[in-house]
Parts: C-alpha cells; structure tokens; sequence
C-alpha cells in the first residue's frame, strides 16, 4: 500500500460498507494512493475480480500521483473555481461515495489546523451534493473537537446516517477522526 492511510479506509468500509463492487468513487486528497489503492481493489475498477462489475475511482489532488490501476487522476486544488465542474464532468454526476482524507501540512497551531480542515471538509460535503447518486456515501477527516454544529446539521438534512469513527489504525495520539454519513437523499 502506498500509505498507512490505506489501512484506515478498510476499516471504514469493513464497517461501514462504503465500496460494492460497480461502484462509483471520488476520492479528494488522493495522494500519495493508499486510499485510491483501497477503493480501486473494492469497487474493482481495476478488474481484480474477473466477472464482478467493474466500478470507477477518480482521486484528485493538489500534488501529483503515481498512476494506479483503474484510477482515474485529475490534479487540481479543491477550493479552485473549476474544481467542481471537471470533476462533474469526468464523474457525470454519478458517484456512489465521495470520499476525503484531504488536509493540509500541520501547522502546529490547533485552532488554525482545526479550522483549515473543516474548510476541506465543508468543500468535499458542498461537492459530494453535486455528485453523489441516491443512497451514496460521504467520508472525510475532520480534527477533534469534532465535526463543527452547523456542518453536522447540514450532513444530517441530507443523509439517513451520520457519525464519527476513529478508525484503529489512526494514532491514538492523532486527533484526527472521520465523520462518515450513509444514505444519501440529497
Ligand atoms: C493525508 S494526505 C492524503 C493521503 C491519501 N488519502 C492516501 O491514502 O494516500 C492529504 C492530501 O490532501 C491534499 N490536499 C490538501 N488540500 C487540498 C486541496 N485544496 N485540494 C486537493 N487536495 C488537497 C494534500 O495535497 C495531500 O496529498
């Protein structure tokens, strides 16, 4: 794997069952690949599973990645203005689970860290609207001190499921966590 991150999401699906094979993923903050390797071998876009629908993983990052198998790469900054509509073009707006692990180097200070990771955050829960097909799934890291009221609220207008998980391979010293929200109704 291409990253200890990689182990996370697997126990996010393993308990959440975010990936079907077939399925449809975005995944923001892509590189180095750990995720990206994950979701391609779940939803089987890179024809591991002979027989089994073939699905489709697109990451996208503000640095450059490696070519994986069956995923598609598009480098752009999030916050860009035509972030969402090349990503609404290669997606076609049909993606089954957005998912991000987007967040930038720490700087130390909690209070500027929390408040840049929720920005990503609220960034990737805005777009997942725009993508996600009905019944998808959003992910993303958020920093303790949790995922903020007014994102909560919007999350819980438009998913059946929304919750925090601390995935075992995160340090328990991190605090980091992930708010995961199933059963999107737009
Ligand atoms: C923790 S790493 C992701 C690790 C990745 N999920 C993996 O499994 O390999 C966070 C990533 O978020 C990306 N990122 C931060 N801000 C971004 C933005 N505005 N748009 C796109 N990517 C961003 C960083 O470039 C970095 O690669």
């Amino acid at each position: 794997m291409r990253s200890r991150a990689a182990f996370k999401l697997e126990e996010l699906d393993d308990k959440f069952r975010l990936f079907r094979p077939g399925f449809s993923v975005v995944d923001l903050g892509g590189a180095p690949g750990g995720w990206a390797q994950v979701a391609a071998s779940r939803v089987n876009s890179n024809g591991c599973v002979p027989g089994a629908p073939k699905g489709r993983v697109i990451s996208v990052d503000l640095k450059e990645m490696e070519p994986i198998d069956g995923v598609e790469f598009l480098q752009l900054d999030l916050r860009s203005e035509q972030a969402a509509s090349r990503i609404l073009q290669l997606s076609h707006g049909c993606v089954d689970a957005v998912i991000s692990d987007m967040a930038e180097p720490a700087t130390g200070h909690t209070k500027t860290d929390h408040l840049r990771i929720m920005a990503l955050c609220e960034a990737a829960a805005q777009l997942s609207c725009d993508l996600l097909n009905g019944d998808g799934g959003f992910v993303a890291k958020v920093l303790a001190g949790g995922t903020e009221h007014r994102l909560l609220a919007e999350l819980r207008s438009r998913f059946r499921s929304v919750r925090h998980a601390k995935p075992k391979a995160s340090r328990s010293e991190s605090s980091e966590k992930y708010v995961v929200a199933l059963g999107y109704f737009g």
